[in-house]
């Protein structure tokens, strides 16, 4: 064997996440007690016990870290941020906890569409450097792929500009980031009462100039009766499809309004929120192999009940992965630990089952085999906690116990945190 680059040592435990969603999710988290770390290339190149260590593995270029005895998991993997945007909607949340609903609100001239407004003014350099602090603090939580969205343009201009931010801070930040067309995410002021125009535009206009820069991976719709139909969501992520973007769906947030059978019937990668999803379309979306994105902060954020049944969803058999949904309207929190909180607390899972979730459950809902994961061959990306089990993220509730993030082989984040757990 060729040295090491890196050589993680001193662990509790390696979580390399080798089983599937369909076993006891303490099993699929494939714990290796005490294990080490090896990557190469910025690949994984070797998990094991520091005896089994080939002689050679490790020469003096090898960079070795000690873990403390903390426990060692791939980086994590957020399917579902809106990360770029300007502006923000603190008065909102204050109307909110008075008792205003995000959808008065919306009727009222705020919600996305106030966003929209922000958005639209900010130039490229404005988002850049607005959306860089949100990675940079997912990073922190040991974020090293984030899916993002736009939705905040609304034309083909602005979803251009959103996504071409998108790229821009991927080659400026640590993160891998996913783009996601979202034109779809609202009905702009100037369509009001032409919303058949829009829907057209969406199909006509915005896709093929996303597409023919190769601006994203996936198209999103927020199918909703506020937003889009089941039918106009069908002819947009159809069209999407067409140019080779995935289906995604933001599916039954606010009411029960046959998302969940609309992404069965798309094949779609994921269908998110799932907060209203009933019994046919949870059964739909388990005979479709479609992936549950769960994002209680929002749940929690819009004090609405109730949360995605995650017990049911799980027990029907779905993949599931966790997000923060990091956005100015419904979740101003890029925090991945409160989420696993979250997702224990409110929609049933157990820690297991949220660490599944927020790391392999999440890549594979973006398509990335190689990620969310320690398997030799995989992404070199691993988090390094100051905790000895993964049973204190959820646990320790909001609180962040990432010490060093290594991503792609290189360490990009170090925090001095205490032991704790
Ligand atoms: O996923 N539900 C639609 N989209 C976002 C909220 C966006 C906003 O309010 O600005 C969500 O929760």
């Amino acid at each position: 064997m060729d040295a090491l680059e890196l050589l993680v040592r001193n662990t509790s435990e390696v979580l390399t996440l080798e089983g599937s969603h369909r076993e006891r999710a303490e099993t699929a988290l494939t714990p290796r007690a005490g294990a080490c770390v090896g990557i190469r290339h910025g690949r994984i190149a070797f998990v094991g016990q520091e005896s089994e260590l080939p002689p050679n593995a490790v020469n003096l270029q090898t960079q070795v870290l000690d873990a403390e005895g903390g426990f060692v998991g791939p980086g994590f993997v957020d399917p579902h941020t809106h990360l770029v945007f300007a502006g923000e909607r603190s008065a909102e949340f204050d109307l909110r906890n008075q008792g205003a609903t995000y959808l008065e609100i919306a009727k009222a001239g705020g919600g996305i569409v106030s966003t929209v407004r922000a958005t639209r003014a900010a130039s490229e350099d404005d988002l850049v450097r607005l959306a860089l602090p949100r990675v940079q603090r997912l990073l922190a939580q040991g974020v090293t792929v984030a899916e993002v969205k736009s939705g905040y343009g609304l034309d083909v201009e602005n979803e251009l500009k959103m996504l071409r931010v998108v790229r821009r801070l991927r080659a400026l930040a640590p993160v891998e980031l996913v783009p996601t067309l979202l034109c779809a995410h609202a009905v702009p002021e100037e369509y009001r009462g032409r919303r058949e125009d829009y829907v057209r535009l969406c199909i006509d206009e915005i896709l093929p100039a996303v597409a023919r820069e190769g601006l994203a991976r996936f198209c999103d719709v927020f199918v909703e009766d506020s937003a889009f139909t089941v039918d106009e969501a069908r002819r947009i992520l159809t069209a999407g499809r067409a140019l080779g973007l995935v289906p995604r769906l933001h599916a039954d947030q606010l009411t029960a309004c046959g998302a969940s059978e609309l992404a069965a019937e798309m094949g779609a990668a994921t269908a998110d929120h799932l907060e209203q999803v009933t019994d046919a379309g949870l059964r739909a979306l388990a005979d479709a192999n479609v992936t549950a994105v769960l994002v209680p902060t929002s749940t929690l954020f819009l004090r609405m009940r109730p949360y995605a049944p995650g017990r049911r969803i799980r027990d029907a058999g779905l993949n599931i992965a966790l997000g923060t949904n990091v956005n100015p309207g419904s979740a101003m929190s890029e925090n991945t630990a409160l989420a696993m909180g979250l997702a224990c607390l409110e929609n049933g899972l157990t820690a297991a089952e949220a660490y599944w979730a927020a790391t392999r459950g999440a890549a594979l809902s973006l398509g990335l085999q190689r990620n969310g994961r320690l398997a030799v061959g995989d992404a070199g990306d691993l988090v390094m906690f100051s905790c000895a089990s993964y049973r204190h993220l959820p646990y320790h509730l909001g609180v962040g116990h990432a010490r060093t993030v290594v991503k792609s082989g290189r360490v990009v984040l170090r925090q001095e945190l205490n032991s704790c757990g």
